[in-house]
């Protein structure tokens, strides 16, 4: 059995990690380390694992432990690696951003691989640390590869996403607040959101031109789940293109093409990603809908864990959609 320990379990993705964990037949729970309940059941921040687990908060670290999670917010990763020396056999799976890009990729002798398995599973397999991407990110980067791959992404795209209150956080704000955002809609971070960085770098991969990103993330009034749509000019046959995402994926195991149409609860709730292509003249419109918690974070980092110890990569990652 794997041994894995979570630090910052108290958390929307700690929570989710531990619900998957205790259900992947390959891992065990080694501990889940908490600054603010250590000594507290786990059931006292997620009382939905309540009958799964009878496990409590630490406030201590197995640093011999096989395998880590980072579900902290960002900064907090590097300062906790820096506190905290974990044996050179421990593998590190980063939630944060704090390792995602190219210039922040190596801490203290430690490279962090980004960890989208869509594009680089080889390097997740042999990798013993890993930055796993973004939520906005994911989404964003599933919608835009094979375009990019294949040099269609000359001209500006358009990207519009909206969120669920989850991919805030747990800590209640002024827009995760019920009052504010039940009913409510609104943008932030219009064209300056932290993660076209790294879907930058993803893009510029192929070493094709690539467009300017107008990305405008959107805070929805529903707790989970990430819609994305991007469009840009498009010359070419609506089948061909679907025939260009279909063959870039065909061996993604968690991105799907679909034919019809797309909407968020079909994933909500499990690792997929649902992708889909409508030509309008000359305007390819992508569309891509995930889990913020699983594909754009929990779920990943899970799939990245099996990539790294040879598991299978749908280990504990079968879950279907409460579609209705
Ligand atoms: N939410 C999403 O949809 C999503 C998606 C992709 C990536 N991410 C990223 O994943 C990370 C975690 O996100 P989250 O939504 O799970 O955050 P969260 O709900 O705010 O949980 C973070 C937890 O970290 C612990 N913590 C806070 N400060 C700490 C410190 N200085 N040292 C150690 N532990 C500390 C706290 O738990 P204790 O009080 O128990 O210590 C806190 O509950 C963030 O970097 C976020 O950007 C989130």
């Amino acid at each position: 059995m794997i041994k894995a320990g979570i630090i910052g379990g108290s958390g929307y993705t700690g929570g989710e990690l531990i619900r998957i964990l205790l259900n992947h037949l390959e891992t065990e729970i080694d501990f889940v380390y908490s600054t603010t309940r250590a000594g507290k059941k786990i059931t006292t921040a997620h009382p939905d694992l309540l009958g799964l687990t009878t496990i409590a908060f630490t406030g201590t670290v197995n640093l011999k432990v096989d395998v880590v999670f980072l579900c902290l917010g960002h900064g907090n990763s590097t300062k906790f690696l820096k506190e905290n020396k974990f044996s050179s056999d421990t593998k590190i799976i980063d939630l944060s951003n704090d390792f995602r890009l190219h210039a922040d990729a190596i801490l203290e002798g430690k490279e962090f691989v980004y960890g989208l398995p869509e594009t680089n599973k080889e390097k997740i397999k042999s990798a013993n640390y890993i930055a796993n991407p973004g939520c906005f990110a994911t989404a964003i980067q599933l919608a835009l590869l094979p375009l990019a791959k294949a040099g269609l992404l000359k001209k500006e795209i358009h990207i519009n996403a909206v969120t669920g209150s989850t991919g805030a956080g747990v800590s209640p704000s002024d827009t995760t607040h019920f009052s504010w955002r039940n009913n409510n809609v609104s943008w932030y971070k219009p064209f300056t959101h932290q993660h076209l960085g790294e879907v930058g770098e993803s893009l510029a991969s192929f070493n094709t031109p690539v467009g300017e990103l107008l990305f405008l993330p959107t805070r929805g009034n529903f707790p989970r789940g990430i819609l994305a749509t991007a469009y840009t000019v498009f010359d070419g046959e609506l089948d061909e293109v679907i025939a260009l995402y279909k063959d870039f994926y065909k061996n993604a195991l968690f991105t799907q093409v679909a034919d019809e149409e797309i909407h968020l609860k079909q994933v909500v709730n499990t690792n997929q990603c649902h992708i889909h292509l409508h030509k309008h003249n000359n305007r390819l419109l992508i569309t891509s809908a995930i889990d913020n918690l699983l594909k754009g974070a929990s779920g990943q980092a899970v799939q990245n864990m099996n990539l790294m110890f040879g598991l299978e990569e749908r280990s504990g990652l079968n879950l279907k959609a409460a579609a209705f």
